[in-house]
């Protein structure tokens, strides 16, 4: 079933020079296009929309903080169980719990600088489109 998702590509992962990396794994999954992609420095007005789910929790603010502390990539992939297979490819949240062969597992080890962010149903996935690129339909 086709189906697309929100990736961002957090500020951890420009910094450190890992965009070709995790966007090349996408590009190589069979049946998968990334079909809008954006360089962006994320406002806490979007963030606050982005994370609304974790507002008033105790890793919200530092959450904040670090995702806007330099440009993000904002990505929507559309492909074959794409949300779910985006999901697999970033790994579990905590990147030491993530497999070898994840984006997260591979790269990460601290939670909150964890790479990517991966829309977590195709709900979120319409929601997040729509915040990240309200041009697109
Ligand atoms: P993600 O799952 O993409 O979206 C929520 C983010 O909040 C998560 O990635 C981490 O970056 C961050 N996060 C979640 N839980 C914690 C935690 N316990 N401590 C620090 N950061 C967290």
């Amino acid at each position: 079933m086709s189906q697309r998702t929100l990736v961002l590509l957090k500020p951890d992962a420009v910094r450190r020079g890992l965009v070709g990396e995790i966007i090349g794994r996408i590009e190589r999954k069979a049946g998968w296009a990334i079909t809008a992609l954006e360089l962006r420095s994320l406002d806490r007005a979007t963030l606050e929309r982005h994370y609304a789910e974790h507002v008033g929790k105790a890793f919200y603010e530092p959450l904040v903080e670090f995702m806007s502390s330099g440009p993000s990539v904002a990505l929507v992939v559309e492909g074959e169980r794409v949300v779910e297979g985006m999901r697999a490819l970033a790994g579990p949240t905590d990147p030491i719990a993530a497999a070898p062969g994840s984006i997260r597992g591979d790269f990460g080890t601290i939670v909150r600088e964890n790479l990517v962010h991966a829309s977590d149903s195709p709900e979120s996935a319409e929601r997040e489109i729509k915040l990240f690129f309200p041009g697109l339909i």
